[in-house]
């Protein structure tokens, strides 16, 4: 039975864990069966992994590729717009094709029910690389991030602030899972539908006050409208010096990135001596090889 990851939720607690232990071990260069360089884990020797990418990206493509590399096997990268599906060719086939000759897909799109859609005709795994709903593949790395700055992960505090968008839905669903304290604060028509067992508030400062970690996304995501209304709306939701000095004096700075110094963070607060933000973006890549690992295993 293959196994999909859209949302998340498609892992235990436990399962999570393992996850995490095992990007620290390749991280780390821990893996027995590892041979020199990055190189050696060899567990997606001979297969093929399709990336699939309808919408920009940085972090998540680079990673993506050169973590199938990594572990010995085919990436195989795609622009939506140079596929068939830009020309009307229906997910249902794209799917059944991708099956065929690949192992698993990886796919962003600006429409979440595409990318389910997708899993239910393949029978490969599918792995979510963003939608406008879900961004889960952030949030495994923003644990690795976690974990190894404090340890165990259980109790910690956690407040997002600003946009409750993709990545606090992702942070919510996979920090509860994992024990952390999610909290987070967005205006009333920015906020989270649904709290996914996290407290949601629309007070910034109260959701900062003795946090062990302060994260925020941009005001206007891909696909997003209105940008000026967006701004106006979240401009007292800017993570800034003073609800850094709110969380504890041992508290990290995370951001997903792209950031938009001056919008949702400013410099200072981004490029300060608390950020741990470009640790994060590096953890996707050991975050990923991990979760390939497992879906593929
Ligand atoms: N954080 C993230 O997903 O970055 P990219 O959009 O660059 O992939
Ligand atoms: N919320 C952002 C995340 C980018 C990595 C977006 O969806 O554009």
């Amino acid at each position: 039975m293959k196994r999909d990851f859209l949302t998340g939720e498609e892992l235990g607690a436990f399962e999570l864990e393992r996850l995490l232990d095992r990007a620290a071990d390749l991280k780390a260069g821990h893996d027995p069966a590892r041979k020199g360089g990055r190189l050696g884990a060899e567990s997606l020797a001979g297969r093929s992994v399709a990336l699939v990418f309808e919408r920009p990206s940085t972090r998540t493509r680079i990673s993506f590729d050169v973590g199938v590399y990594e572990l010995g096997g085919h990436p195989v990268v795609l622009r939506g717009d140079e596929m068939q599906l830009s020309r009307g060719e229906s997910i249902a086939d794209t799917a059944q094709v991708l099956s065929r000759m690949v192992d698993a897909v990886v796919i962003r799109s600006g429409s979440h029910q595409r990318v389910v859609e997708l899993a239910a005709a393949a029978d490969v795994p599918v792995i979510n690389a963003l939608t406008p709903l879900h961004h889960p593949c952030q949030a495994i790395a923003d644990l690795l991030t976690l974990r190894e700055r404090f340890g165990d992960l259980s109790g910690l505090r956690l407040a997002y602030v600003g946009d409750g968008n993709n990545v606090a839905r992702s942070l919510a669903i996979l920090g509860e899972l994992a024990g952390v304290e999610v909290v987070v604060a967005a205006p009333a028509d920015y906020q989270l539908e649904e709290a996914h067992g996290v407290k949601l508030t629309n007070d910034p400062r109260a959701a900062a006050d003795g946090a062990d970690a302060l994260y925020t996304d941009v005001w206007v995501s891909m696909g997003d409208e209105d940008e000026e209304r967006r701004r106006k709306d979240l401009a007292p939701f800017r993570l800034d010096a003073d609800l850094v000095a709110a969380a504890k004096d041992s508290a990290i700075v995370l951001h997903c990135l792209p950031a938009h110094p001056g919008d949702e963070i400013t410099a200072e607060v981004l490029y300060g001596p608390q950020s741990a933000v470009f640790d994060q973006a590096e953890n996707r890549l050991h975050a990923q090889k991990a979760l390939l690992e497992l879906l593929l295993g």
